[in-house]
């Protein structure tokens, strides 16, 4: 019997209009273009206005829409619709119920999959599985984030890193052994103490003194985050080369969360791997979260071959991180 694989066959992505300047943010908090550019490789990031859209859902709904119409595709074909994300429109109701219904994915189920920056990464993993069972034939992973919505816009050592987006990618079954080829996945759950919004959730839900000490922010402890990113997403890609007897110049593509141009580098170093063949878009986006990875399909595309290696590789909240070998299939 032939092996199926888990390939991907269209991508779409979307940003909001609103583009905030590191110019700007030296009004907001104490901190300069200098500082973030050097220190994070950022230079501007999107946010989300009230007065273009509301919610992540929004920037869900325009990324899947931009790929339905680029791909032709006929959305009630649609099996399954995930949508990776920190960022819920709100808690219990599931965010990928209402995007499925408003692309008219009408013959799918949906649900959100939460792994903070690795969310995107392990919905990949997810979806192949499906995709590999033979279960579901065409299955849409979104990762979109509002990270806006979470941000202290008086505090300069998080609102300067995160930014708001959305990308989308379809899965369908590929017989030419393209698509996703290996994974090393991995979480700790003791970081969630440097990394995470402590307000909100089951442990403590909104009060008056939740709200005045400002625990429905995202908080991080960077230094720390910063050494366990660096090494854990390293690692995790020299791991899925090793597993797959990968050499530096089998990589076509590396394509790493971007949340700090330092950890990318560090990464591709450990790899082996030129700069010319790294996905960036951190200058222009920021950390998108969930958004990252496939904002980058969507930026990259059109220079993507058919059989290239790209290698993703992400960490994030939880902690949780990652590796993913996949073959590209168009
Ligand atoms: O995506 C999820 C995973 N997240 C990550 O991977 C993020 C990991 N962490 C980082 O990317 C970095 O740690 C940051 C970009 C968050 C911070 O960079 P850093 O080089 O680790 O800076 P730091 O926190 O050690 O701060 C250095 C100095 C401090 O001043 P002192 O104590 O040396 O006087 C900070 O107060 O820079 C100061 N600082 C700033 N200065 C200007 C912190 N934020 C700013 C700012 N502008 N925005």
């Amino acid at each position: 019997m032939t092996k199926i694989t888990a390939a991907i066959t269209a991508v779409g992505g979307y940003v909001p209009q609103f583009v905030l300047t590191n110019k700007m943010l030296e009004d907001m908090v104490d901190t300069n273009d200098e500082w973030i550019t050097s220190r994070t490789g950022i230079k501007e990031r999107r946010v989300l206005k009230k007065e273009e859209g509301e919610g992540t859902s929004y920037l869900a709904i325009k990324a899947a829409n931009d790929l339905i119409e680029k791909r032709n595709l006929d959305p009630t074909e649609i099996d399954l619709v995930i949508v990776a994300t920190a960022t819920p429109d709100s808690t219990v109701a599931s965010t990928a119920a209402f995007v499925a219904s408003e692309i008219g994915a009408k013959n799918a189920f949906a649900y959100d999959l939460l792994a903070a920056c690795s969310s995107f990464l392990f919905g990949m993993s997810t979806v192949a599985s499906y995709i590999e069972s033979g279960r579901y034939k065409k299955v849409l992973l979104i990762g979109a984030d509002k990270m806006s919505s979470i941000l202290d816009y008086t505090d300069r050592t998080t609102c300067i890193i995160f930014g708001d987006g959305a990308g989308a990618a379809l899965f369908e079954p590929n017989t030419e052994g393209l698509g996703l080829q290996d994974e090393y996945l991995r979480a700790d759950g003791s970081g969630r103490q440097f990394l995470g919004m402590e307000g909100g959730g089951s442990i403590m839900p909104a009060t008056v003194e939740s709200v005045n000490n400002k625990k429905h922010y995202i908080f991080q402890e960077g230094k720390t985050v910063f050494k366990f990113a660096v090494s854990n997403m390293a690692q995790a890609a020299e791991r899925i080369m090793e597993q797959n007897n990968l050499i530096s110049s089998d990589v076509t593509w590396l394509v790493p969360h971007q949340a700090n141009k330092r950890i990318i580098d560090a990464t591709a170093n450990r790899m082996g791997v030129d700069h010319s063949r790294v996905m960036m878009n951190i200058q222009r986006y920021g950390n998108t979260t969930s958004g990252t990875l496939p904002l980058l399909l969507y930026d990259y595309e059109k220079q993507l071959k058919k059989g290239d290696n790209l290698v993703f590789a992400a960490f994030g909240g939880g902690f949780t991180w990652g590796s993913i070998y996949l073959k590209w299939a168009y």
